[in-house]
């Protein structure tokens, strides 16, 4: 038989647990060249705020060992441009869609969503209460779980299909947020956007993004991923998206075992695009072989020692 990759997370259903992370494929339409994203059990798309943005100039991503820096801040089209161009693709495509938004203010947030909110084709909004590349809102609203439950509670009244809280891990506790999103009416948890970090190129002396640090991601800071999405699997009923490193089906079984739903897919998709496909094939072969019929089997199953 062949082993069961479907997940259901706030009562929606997924083909597989695979996502790709938001920020790492845009809108889908360059990622579709190259397979089907019906392959995808979702895709996020990369944040969108009430205004168009140009983001930083470059450089702002720069390589580093196992990992990627990156500092965007937030280029995008704008909510307009988005619904009116990069829905009507979207909507073709036989997979979930979740839209990330980010913003500067609840305003902001709540004026993105309630527009979202309209539009049919989109599954469930992630937001964005964690990006470290921004003076103004992203992680400002993440690292403080006050502000955390209220944005959340905010954009709840409006949008009414369920809410991904995306958490920092640049917080002291991150169960302490994922506690305030729960509280706030959170459906769903995805954790972890990106780490804090800087480069400096030693010919110039200047560092290697434009807006002087960014946001690690990448293998490097899986181990780290996988210690938070365990830690808030322990100390909250939501379900979670894991992200972090995530290049390969033992990533995704790391991650679910302790906890993860379902996980994001991002960095791993710079080097070869086309990885959830053969992530996919090679969970089959893994359940095949552990004599799993569901995927859903692993979720939590991590056997710890005393
Ligand atoms: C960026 O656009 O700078 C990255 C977004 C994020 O890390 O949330």
């Amino acid at each position: 038989m062949t082993p069961d990759l479907k997940v259901v997370i706030a009562g929606v259903e997924f083909s597989n647990p695979l996502m790709t992370a938001s920020g790492c494929c845009g809108y889908g339409e360059e990622l579709s060249e190259i397979f089907p994203l019906s392959k995808l059990g979702g895709l996020v798309t990369k944040s969108i705020t009430l205004h168009p943005r140009l983001g930083h100039p470059t450089p702002r991503t720069a390589e580093t060992s196992c990992g990627m820096l990156n500092a965007i801040g937030l280029a995008n089209v704008g909510v307009d441009k988005f619904i009116a161009e990069k829905i009507p693709f979207l909507a073709r495509q036989k997979t979930k869609i979740i839209v990330n938004v980010a913003g500067s203010t609840i305003k902001e947030y709540v004026e993105v969503c309630a527009r979202l909110n309209d539009c049919e084709p989109i599954d469930m909004v992630e937001l964005n209460i964690s990006c470290p590349n921004v003076d103004e809102g992203g992680m400002e609203f993440g690292a403080d779980p006050k502000m955390t439950e209220k944005s959340i509670r905010a954009v709840k009244k409006v949008f009414q299909r369920p809410l991904i809280a995306k958490l920092s891990p640049n917080v002291t506790s991150i169960v302490e947020i994922a506690q305030a999103a729960e509280q706030g009416g959170a459906d769903v948890l995805s954790l972890i956007n990106s780490l804090v970090g800087t480069a400096i190129d030693i010919d110039t002396w200047q560092p290697r993004l434009t807006n002087n640090k960014g946001g690690l991601t990448g293998p490097a800071i899986k181990p780290i991923a996988l210690a938070m999405v365990d830690a808030v699997y322990s100390h909250c009923k939501l379900p979670i998206i894991g992200i972090g490193g995530i290049a390969s089906a033992a990533d995704v079984v790391e991650f679910m075992l302790c906890g993860a739903t379902a996980v994001e897919i991002g960095t791993a998709l710079f080097i070869q695009p086309d990885i959830p496909v053969k992530i996919a094939k090679d969970l089959k072969t893994y359940l095949k072989d552990k004599k799993l019929t569901s995927i859903t089997n692993l979720i939590g199953k991590v056997r710890k020692y005393k």
